[in-house]
């Protein structure tokens, strides 16, 4: 049976349950992260738990727990779960508490939960690239909380499921921000153009690790917003994520992305990520830095 984990506790999936009124439910009040786990292991599991004690830090929400506990927390449920490739969720709430919009006072204790997935790398997706459509950003403006409240990210989405795309890449007016549950992209002339980390995008962990793969192989990685038509004349698109890592986007709006083919400098990228993938342990605290 598969677990989950409710506070510090694992318990079987058909026997976990949230409070009716836990402010997750009510009011979106939370935060969360994903890791990836490749070959019985988390993938770059520090920055993301940095980043968790970050969100929690910038909505006021008081979590005591330190990195190396988090990551105790959800390698228990990994192991318990025999995850070999996958992924594991962790959400935090403010807790339960009767439904009104301030904190609570006094603050009660933050609820935590976690579920894995196991599923593997998408291996056809990276090779052939996928489909995206371009779509305003109706997103609060601190999209660098990885918060709970996912409505704009969700709607986005669906947008891009009805038009038979992958990913949705928003625009703020005609700045392109970044995908609906990923950063984007656009690389022209050997240069890679991507949203600089502020309010609008969230700062992704496979975006740090992008960096460092172009920086390695000397290729300009320039964090300057750029526009819908530098997109749509990209000579290469990418959205990345936990979950889908170096993505090509090959079509967008329906009209090919350069030739309509995977890029050399993509390919690159994806070479260059799973040689990080494989190294693993390194990479944990290589990325750390
Ligand atoms: N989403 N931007 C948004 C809005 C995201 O939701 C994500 C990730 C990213 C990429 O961040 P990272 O490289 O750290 O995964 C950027 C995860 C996968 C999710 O919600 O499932």
């Amino acid at each position: 049976m598969t677990k989950v984990l409710i506070n510090e506790k694992l318990v079987e999936e058909n026997e976990a349950n949230v409070p009716y009124n836990d402010r997750g439910y009510n009011f979106g009040d939370g935060i969360y992260e994903y890791v990836r786990v490749y070959n019985n292991r988390l993938f770059t599991a520090r920055p993301h738990f940095e980043r968790l004690l970050r969100s929690a830090d910038e909505i006021g929400l008081e979590l005591n727990y330190t990195v190396d506990g988090l990551i105790e927390l959800v390698q228990e449920l990994i192991s318990a779960n025999k995850v070999v490739t996958g992924g594991v969720y962790i959400q935090v709430t403010r807790g339960v508490a009767p439904r009104d919009h301030a904190f609570p006072t006094p603050s009660v204790q933050p609820m935590i939960t976690g579920f894995t997935k196991s599923y593997d790398r998408p291996y056809k997706n990276l090779e052939e690239g996928i489909n995206a459509v371009t779509t305003e950003d109706i997103r609060w403006l601190r999209c660098d909380i990885k918060s709970l409240n996912l409505l704009g990210n969700v709607l986005a989405k669906e947008y891009a499921t009805k038009y038979n795309a992958q990913e949705a890449i928003q625009h703020r007016g005609d700045t392109v921000t970044e995908g609906s549950s990923s950063n984007a992209y656009a690389i022209k002339d050997g240069a890679i153009y991507t949203h600089p980390t502020n309010n609008l995008i969230l700062n992704g962990i496979t975006r740090k690790v992008i960096k460092e793969i172009a920086e390695s192989n000397d290729i300009p990685f320039k964090e300057e917003a750029f526009s819908v038509d530098f997109l749509k004349q990209a000579d290469e698109v990418i959205v990345s994520s936990t979950s889908i890592e170096v993505m090509p986007v090959v079509k967008l709006n329906g009209e090919n992305v350069g030739d309509g083919q995977v890029g050399p400098i993509t390919k690159k990228l994806q070479e260059g990520f799973t040689n990080y993938i494989e190294n693993n342990e390194e990479i944990a605290q290589e990325i750390n830095r």
